[in-house]
């Protein structure tokens, strides 16, 4: 038997088959959005045989803002759950002197996932229900040289979430804030990072998962991080910009 479905958009990241795998290990339908959807048969059949769900595929390029309200209109049932997990970590180097590079990664990880979200969180109140679970990130809390054109667009993206849900408080839509550190994801492959700030897709996808049972409003998937972007908030601008944190 399976209950409502839950939408993963950005359905072939690490994270996002995570999130579905443990959805559907609780009984839900999976409906798994992504670009060249077609590609991602295997998963949906693994997901099937693993734990007896109906897996839907639909297509989307979030950046193709046009087509996002058919998208949403197509989406049959409309889920009880979206968790949109699409996002963009770029090349730092390259999107501060190459306009497109830096728009391409402002578009992935603002506008698209925002404007989607919206959208569905319209969907949802005028239904009655619905929890709406945007994948933002730590980078978000604080610009940092080393990623501030990634870390920029996912402060908005927070920003975005956080009015989002405050509009939204007196309704039965509740809107749910992720901020992962560092996951062991195809972005952050080959870089060295330290083992104990770094967790792994199906512990993220267990937070989101226990968090959306909770209404949590804003989500620090390894408790750590909490604290961490605590003290980096906390130095001033004056040491901070002398750091190479
Ligand atoms: N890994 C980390 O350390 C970390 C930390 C904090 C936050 N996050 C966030 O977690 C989320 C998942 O990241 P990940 O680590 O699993 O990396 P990932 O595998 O690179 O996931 C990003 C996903 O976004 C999708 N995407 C990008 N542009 C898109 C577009 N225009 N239309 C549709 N889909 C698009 C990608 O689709 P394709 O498969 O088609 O490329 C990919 O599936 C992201 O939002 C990321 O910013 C990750």
């Amino acid at each position: 038997m399976t209950s409502e479905p839950v939408l993963v958009v950005g359905g072939r990241s690490d994270i996002g088959l995570a999130i579905a795998h443990r959805f559907a290990a609780a009984g839900h339908a999976v409906q798994l959005a992504a670009r060249n959807v077609t590609t991602l048969a295997v998963d949906k059949a693994d997901i099937e045989l693993r734990h007896g769900v109906a897996v839907t595929l639909c297509e989307l390029d979030i950046l193709a803002t046009e087509s996002l309200p058919g998208f949403v209109d197509q989406l049959a049932p409309l889920p009880a759950v979206a968790v949109c997990v699409v996002g963009l970590l770029g090349d730092q180097a390259a999107a501060e002197t190459d306009l497109k590079a830096a728009a391409l990664v402002m578009r992935s990880n603002y506008e698209g996932p925002a404007l989607l979200t919206g959208l569905l969180a319209n969907r949802f109140a005028k239904r009655g229900h619905g929890t709406i679970v945007g994948i933002s990130s730590v980078a978000g809390d604080r610009g940092r040289a080393r990623n501030y054109v990634y870390g920029s667009a996912k402060a908005g993206y927070t920003a975005f979430l956080s009015g989002l849900r405050n509009r939204l408080a007196k309704t039965p839509v509740h809107v749910m804030t992720v901020l992962p550190g560092f996951v062991r994801t195809r972005m952050t492959e080959g870089m060295a990072l330290p083992p104990r700030l770094v967790a792994a897709p199906e512990d993220v996808a267990e937070a989101i998962f226990r968090g959306v049972a909770k209404r949590k409003d804003v989500l620090y998937t390894k408790p750590v991080w909490r604290l961490v972007m605590a003290v980096i908030r906390a130095l001033p601008e004056s040491v901070f910009k002398r750091t190479n944190l």
